[in-house]
């Protein structure tokens, strides 16, 4: 699949009516993680995502009618509020897929985005973000162009569209699990949009996962600057054939209902992606002492009591605690007493596997 695939068009009349959609889409936490790119927006490495069902962005795009063609200038919105350093990210993501939707530059777009999670949480979730309004850009495409897709093919071009604004946000596009990059343990897999595994045992389908929040603050080194930091790194190569193989191994781990292997291969990406971002030239650590207090703690209460619990992580210092549906009790004690008891807020979000994006307009 090529971006000339999804070159679009211009409108042949001008719009005469507002016209609004909104979609409702998850964030999703990786499993195997993805951590490099090139050109625009292809990642290095293959990876492997659960969407969740909990937190969730909700966008509304409204299209209303404009007098003259001229640069995008969105109208954007994030909580009630206008939101001028977010507003730019949009608007650059926005200017540079005028070739796939060319009556960007024929409407005024207002796009108002909220998030159900809170947003000092230090999780701000990108991929529900561009997943939201790549969703609501192709829902308003084919009302303005009159352009019928089937379901798939409609949350294909979402997730090719979702990719350009942030490669994470490909994956919220489909539910459960979900992969992107080309992948040889799964035909069809791509670097270009992302596409379900389907073949999962039904234990997984019932996993958890609490994200104990260790700090709220915002990250010291985002997850753009961080994928720069992988050009020229010296375990890039290593790092690519480690991900295919770690694709692979999970998938098998999925289809068979095979926690142990599942487990070994979260912690292992989640280890490798920090171990990148401190052996690159410029290296930064975005784990705190807290952090690896409540991984260590997650490791030993495995051995001690053999729960099927294990953590990842994304690209900062909040803890990611995966486990299942037939432990909840255990582990909600687990993680009161233990995990976040120097967390005086008992700063928590529980998540699960979820269900993938919903219009809801
Ligand atoms: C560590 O998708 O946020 O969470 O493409 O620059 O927007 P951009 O990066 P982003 O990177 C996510 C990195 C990660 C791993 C992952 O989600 O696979």
């Amino acid at each position: 699949m090529t971006l000339s695939d999804y070159s679009g068009f211009k409108l042949t009349s001008a719009l005469t009516n507002s016209l609004s959609v909104s979609w409702q889409s998850p964030s999703n936490i990786a499993l195997v993680k993805y951590w490099g790119k090139t050109g625009r927006q292809i990642p290095l490495n293959p990876s492997l995502s659960l969407t969740l069902s909990k937190a969730l962005t909700e966008t509304r795009a409204t299209a209303y009618p404009r007098e003259t063609e001229g640069s995008v200038e969105p109208d954007f919105w994030f909580e009630g509020k206008q939101n001028v350093a977010f507003g730019e990210r949009i608007r650059s993501f926005l200017e540079s897929i005028t070739d796939i939707f060319p009556w960007l530059v024929q409407v005024s777009l207002k796009i108002e985005t909220h998030n159900t999670f809170p947003h000092s949480a230090g999780i701000a979730s990108s991929a529900s973000a561009f997943s939201a309004l790549a969703l609501c850009l192709c829902s308003l495409d084919a009302e303005l162009n009159g352009i019928i897709l089937n379901e798939i093919e409609f949350r294909q071009k979402a997730s090719y569209v979702a990719r350009l604004g942030s490669g994470s946000a490909c994956r919220s596009v489909f539910p459960g699990f979900t992969i992107w990059g080309s992948a040889r343990a799964l035909p069809g897999s791509s670097n270009f949009i992302a596409i379900p595994a389907n073949e999962v045992h039904p234990v997984f389908k019932t996993l958890r996962d609490t994200i104990l929040i260790v700090n709220e603050k915002e990250k010291p080194v985002t997850s753009s600057e961080g994928h720069n930091r992988m050009t020229g790194h010296p375990y890039a190569e290593a790092r690519i054939k480690q991900a295919g193989k770690n694709i692979a191994e999970l998938l098998d781990a999925l289809k068979n209902g095979d926690k142990q292997t599942f487990i070994r291969i979260v912690e292992n990406e989640a280890f490798t992606l920090h171990a990148l971002m401190m052996t690159s030239d410029d290296g930064f650590m975005l784990m705190n002492p807290e952090t690896v207090r409540i991984i260590n703690r997650i490791q030993e209460i495995r051995k001690e009591t053999g729960l099927d619990i294990c953590f990842t992580l994304d690209a900062g210092p909040n803890v990611h605690l995966l486990y299942f549906e037939d432990q909840i009790e255990q582990v909600n004690k687990l993680i009161i007493e233990d995990l976040l008891k120097n967390n005086k807020q008992n700063l928590r979000i529980d998540d699960l596997y979820g269900n993938g994006p919903l219009k809801i307009g």
